[in-house]
């Protein structure tokens, strides 16, 4: 078990910047930056071992993402990022002219284009909007046609904040015999997940985010009974029976979701995403939300005090890692946004809103520090 403040202690961003930012990217801790540094040191003398050492921890790296979502370790495969992933879905699918898409409309790009690619195929892909933000079930429900075949919703919307109810939406999808999937870059090692029991068809992650891990790493989810429906849309030698049997062009492919990897790998990389996954492992994925929600409700009401709203009014069990807020006079805020970057401070600016998307490692006296400066630009 690892605690808040041994956490804490992992990440030198802490001398320099406020880093409420994990929405986008995240810092990456010292073990993280360790583990890369000994792996480079294997491949700077090009160690003989390098290979087997790479897939090792790629090996490793597997069985934490499985961890982390509550799937058989079999079900999961590497990918570089989220989109990536959508599009082993996307077009594998044996699509049919008429067949029918729903996605939220405000949905980010990764989980939209990999879609409206199949517009030229004929099929109808449709952005539905929820002007409360609230993508529930009802709002899909409301859309459901007899061809409707797939949805596909991200769990928390990077623009709001809003967490999706999975349950909810899979069971109205398999009600229907609907395939349901979902973009969890926004939730997975900050919120607690469970694909077999949110009941997930396809789940994909990038790990630059909430899993603090390098660019480049990444994973998709699918269940056994999806993926052999799934057409590989690109085929390399890594995802067979035995990838280095290399002059056997006959051999099967491997019957887990690696069928899905191609070729070499970002291995140092998922060295650093293995170490990253570890540690959120040992700190454990409910303390993080717990604390990580404790972060944003303290300045949540510390806002009350000062010309600042937050945007969007979700109940706790709609609510994520991410906090949406502005100055009541919304012209400001590009300048109060530049004004907290000069002053060192790491959030974004999205649609008019600062976007507060703090991680377990800050601590309350940073959003004590966080407002103070509010309050001075207030
Ligand atoms: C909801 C969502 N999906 C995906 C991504 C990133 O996509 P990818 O991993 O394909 O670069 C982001 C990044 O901002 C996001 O907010």
């Amino acid at each position: 078990m690892i605690s808040q403040e041994q956490f804490r202690s992992f990440f030198d961003v802490v001398d320099k910047r406020l880093f409420f930012n994990h929405a986008a990217y995240a810092p990456l801790s010292r073990p993280v930056v360790n583990a890369m540094d000994e792996f480079f040191e294997h491949w700077k003398f090009g160690n003989p071992a390098s290979w087997d050492i790479a897939e090792g921890h790629m090996e490793g790296l597997r069985s934490n993402y499985a961890k982390l979502v509550g799937a058989p370790v079999e079900r999961i495969a590497h990918m570089a990022n989220t989109v990536s992933g959508v599009n082993v879905l996307a077009n594998g699918l044996n699509w049919e002219k008429g067949d029918h898409i729903l996605l939220y409309a405000d949905e980010f790009p990764s989980n939209v284009m990999p879609f409206l690619n199949l517009r030229d195929r004929g099929v109808d892909v449709e952005l539905l909007p929820a002007l409360d933000g609230r993508v529930t079930a009802d709002l899909f429900a409301s859309a459901l046609r007899p061809q409707t075949r797939l949805i596909s919703v991200s769990s928390v919307q990077y623009l709001t904040g809003y967490r999706a109810d999975l349950k909810a939406i899979s069971d109205l999808c398999h009600s229907r015999d609907i395939i349901f999937s979902v973009d969890a870059i926004q939730s997975v090692g900050v919120i607690p997940t469970d694909v077999i029991e949110m009941g997930i068809d396809f789940l994909a992650v990038g790990g630059h985010k909430w899993m603090m891990s390098p660019l480049g790493t990444g994973f998709l989810y699918v269940t056994e009974e999806l993926q052999s429906r799934l057409k590989l849309m690109h085929r390399g030698y890594m995802g067979h029976v035995n990838p280095i049997d290399f002059g056997n062009f006959d051999q099967e492919l491997s019957p887990h979701a690696r069928r899905f990897e191609l070729g070499a790998f970002n291995a140092s990389g998922m060295v650093g995403a293995e170490k990253a996954t570890e540690i959120l492992l040992e700190c454990g994925p409910e303390s993080i939300y717990r604390h990580v929600r404790t972060l944003i409700t303290k300045l949540e009401w510390a806002l009350d005090e000062l010309p600042f709203h937050g945007l969007f009014p979700f109940g706790e069990n709609e609510a994520s890692g991410i906090y949406m807020f502005r100055h009541e006079d919304a012209s400001r805020n590009q300048s109060i946004f530049e004004a907290l970057v000069a002053s060192g401070v790491n959030l974004s600016l999205r649609n008019g809103g600062l976007r507060f998307a703090p991680h377990y490692y800050n601590s309350q006296e940073e959003v004590d520090r966080f407002i103070a400066l509010l309050k001075d630009l207030a």
